[in-house]
């Protein structure tokens, strides 16, 4: 489903973020991208969001070849992922219930169903009751479940999060990730870049380990050796 082939990238002022990346991501899978500060993580979840473009290589997305995808085609591209920030990116003067909609109604979603929909939406991510709530009223934790819910609103094929339990406390961090397992459960493909060795350690599941622009660990349900 994805596809890195040799896919190198170098920022305009020269650097080189990513030196000859080969991976292969099946649909379904759940992958945690780690490794250190500045090694190249963000860079590849970038690449697969077309908000940067490939330098070398060749980067497939199912049937979107990203270095040919012209950029009419990118939103529609993009459609087929769902995306969580570190930062949550909510709309503060909208509820929690009007957060997931606006990802539906952007795309075009009756009215209908959006109602129908995001109560549904919000009880797989544990966060029924909450609907009417302003994003300043509800925990950190809670603000990351609706931006999970967000990227799960217009039902993609890959959810990707880069750094989702960076900004909170261990104990929402360890239920923000078994969300995200759970959601891989329910069929989707999910890539998540972290830190967090202990929450890798636990989960079990196949880790890709970046350093200094190259893949040097491929391993699933492995155990780190080294400090990340
Ligand atoms: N827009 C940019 N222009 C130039 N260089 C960049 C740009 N974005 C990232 N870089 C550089 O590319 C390299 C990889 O950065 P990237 O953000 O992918 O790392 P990361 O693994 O996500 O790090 P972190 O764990 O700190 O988030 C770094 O050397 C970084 O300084
Ligand atoms: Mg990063």
């Amino acid at each position: 489903m994805i596809d890195f082939v040799n896919v190198k990238k170098a920022y305009p002022n020269g650097t080189m973020a990513l030196k000859g990346i080969n991976l292969h991501i099946d649909e379904g899978e759940f992958v945690f991208v780690c490794g250190p500060s500045g090694a190249g993580k963000s860079t590849l979840m970038k690449l697969l969001l077309r908000e940067e473009r490939i330098t070398s290589g060749k980067l497939t997305v199912g049937e979107y070849d990203l270095s040919e995808l012209s950029e009419f085609k990118v939103p529609y591209y993009r459609r087929e992922l769902g995306v969580v920030f570190q930062d949550f990116r909510l709309f503060p003067k909208k509820t929690v219930f009007e957060n997931v909609a606006f990802a539906m109604e952007v795309v075009g979603t009756p009215r209908s169903k959006i109602v129908r929909r995001v109560p549904a939406i919000l009880n797989t991510v544990n966060l029924s009751g909450k609907q009417d709530s302003f994003p300043h009223e509800i925990s950190g934790g809670e603000q990351q479940r609706v931006a999970l819910a967000r990227a799960l609103a217009n039902n993609p094929k890959v959810v990707i999060a880069d750094e989702p339990t960076g900004n909170i406390d261990p104990k929402m961090s360890l239920e923000i990730m078994s969300l995200l397992i759970k959601i891989n459960k329910i069929g989707k493909t999910v890539i998540v870049v972290t830190h967090e060795k202990d929450l890798v350690d636990y989960y079990k599941q196949r880790v890709v380990m970046l350093n200094d622009g190259l893949i040097t660990e491929d391993r699933v349900g492995g155990m780190f050796n080294e400090e990340v």
